[in-house]
């Protein structure tokens, strides 16, 4: 059929692709065993557990659903998730339904929130793998329903309704609240069981991000009010990411404390050991994630030689040049280059000349001692005959002009992920 065909069709044509089976594609990552180069990240689930219980004492009562989306904000979502379940996590949540299902696949069994709104034509996946989808339009409503019934799937299927409360993204306006509502309730087959919102500026310093929270809360609240009036009780109202649980602490009204952590918290970064923002401390939070390498090259280049591509660094004495198998294709941003520095021996070694695709070359000259195959830190901590030293996933990200988000979540496929329990 031409594509004019099929648009003059209209919605026949797409109720009719929509019984074709969807694959949902898994996302893919290198495996320690198949590991040749030195490089790696390294995940300490003993500091996962002691952010989740870190967390816990400042969520109070509220439920934690730890955020995994973007494969557990780099970390590997399946093992993290593993490890926050056995610890007691009340629920996780990710981003697509693609991730939802990679948890499931691996075995997980406490809820899952599948918060991004977009499910194509793959309806029929949230209820196979018992997900909880997040809505906040009629479409969302009426496809959920028609799974239903080409499914014969009897039990009631809950989900989470979203609310816009400042983000202008996803979940519904105020104005059209009611009407969605009317649009619920004419689907007893589906429950409200939750009602969401989510912070623009939690993390945003002073007054103006606190302003914009309690802004939100208020809108926030005149939602939740109409949506009780419908006659919807959900078990589960929620709204904090870190930086809104981590600021319900320090929010001036007492209400506004109390409103911020309601029943359930979204925790994401602060549950990796990063606090959303500077002004943000939660003193028991440490670091998940290490990224080590080793030197792979080591020589002595006279003053004056060129380093890297574009000949960006000119060696200003003799210089013992080290490189190191890691580079912007593994995630570490390449505006590191003659900006950043990696650890060698427990002491800084400036990244010298342009970060390559594969590999970066750093100045040791002032590493008394250093060896090929030294062990190399370019994110995370470093002890050694040196002394010890720290590279925080926030200071990579303020030297790039990046947040440690993207810093984190950018680490790629090739890098495996190996897990350190002790
Ligand atoms: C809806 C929602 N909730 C919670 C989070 C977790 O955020 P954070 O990593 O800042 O804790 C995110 C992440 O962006 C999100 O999109």
């Amino acid at each position: 059929m031409s594509l004019k065909a099929s648009l003059a069709s209209g919605p026949s044509t797409l109720d009719r692709s929509s019984e074709t089976p969807v694959r949902v594609l898994r996302p893919r990552r290198a495996s320690p065993d198949q590991t040749v180069r030195p490089t790696r990240a390294e995940i300490e689930l003993g500091a996962l557990r002691g952010n989740l219980r870190a967390l816990r004492k400042v969520a109070g009562r509220a439920r934690i659903w730890a955020v995994l989306k973007a494969d557990g904000y780099g970390h590997g979502a399946p093992a993290v998730a593993r490890t926050l379940e056995r610890a007691g996590v009340d629920g996780v949540a990710v981003a697509l339904l693609e991730e939802a299902i990679e948890l499931r696949d691996a075995g997980i069994r406490a809820p899952v929130l599948v918060m991004g709104g977009y499910y194509g034509r793959a309806y029929e996946e949230l209820l196979a793998h018992d997900l909880v989808p997040v809505v906040y339009d009629a479409s969302h409503f009426e496809q959920l329903a028609r799974a239903i019934r080409l499914t014969g799937h009897a039990e009631r299927v809950l989900v989470h309704l979203k609310i816009d409360t400042g983000m202008s993204r996803l979940g519904v306006r105020l104005e059209e609240l009611r009407r969605l509502l009317e649009v619920a309730a004419s689907f007893p087959q589906i429950g409200i069981d939750g009602v969401m919102t989510h912070f623009s500026s939690a993390d945003v310093a002073g007054e103006e991000g606190e302003q914009a929270m309690v802004e939100q809360l208020s809108t926030f609240a005149t939602g939740l009010a109409t949506v009780r009036k419908a006659g919807v009780a959900p078990r589960f109202v929620h709204a904090s990411n870190s930086a809104g649980l981590l600021r319900a602490e320090s929010l001036a009204s007492e209400r506004a404390v109390a409103d911020a952590r309601f029943d359930a918290v979204r925790p994401g970064i602060a549950l990796f050991g990063v606090s959303p923002s500077e002004h943000l401390g939660c003193p028991d939070l440490k670091p998940t994630l290490r990224l080590r390498s080793e030197i792979v090259s080591l020589r002595t280049v006279p003053k004056g030689t060129p380093v890297g591509y574009g000949r960006t660094f000119r060696a200003e004495r003799d210089t013992v040049v080290a490189t190191v198998p890691a580079g912007y294709a593994d995630g570490l941003p390449r505006s590191l280059s003659n900006a950043g520095s990696m650890l060698v021996r427990g002491k800084r070694a400036p990244i010298v000349g342009a970060l390559s695709m594969d590999l970066a070359t750093l100045d040791v000259t002032d590493i008394p001692g250093v060896a090929m195959r030294d062990e190399v830190v370019a994110v995370g901590e470093q002890r050694g005959p040196l002394g010890r030293d720290e590279i925080t996933v926030r200071e990579i990200a303020e030297l790039a002009g990046l947040i440690p988000w993207d810093v984190m979540t950018s680490i790629s496929r090739r890098v495996p992920r190996f897990y350190r329990d002790f």
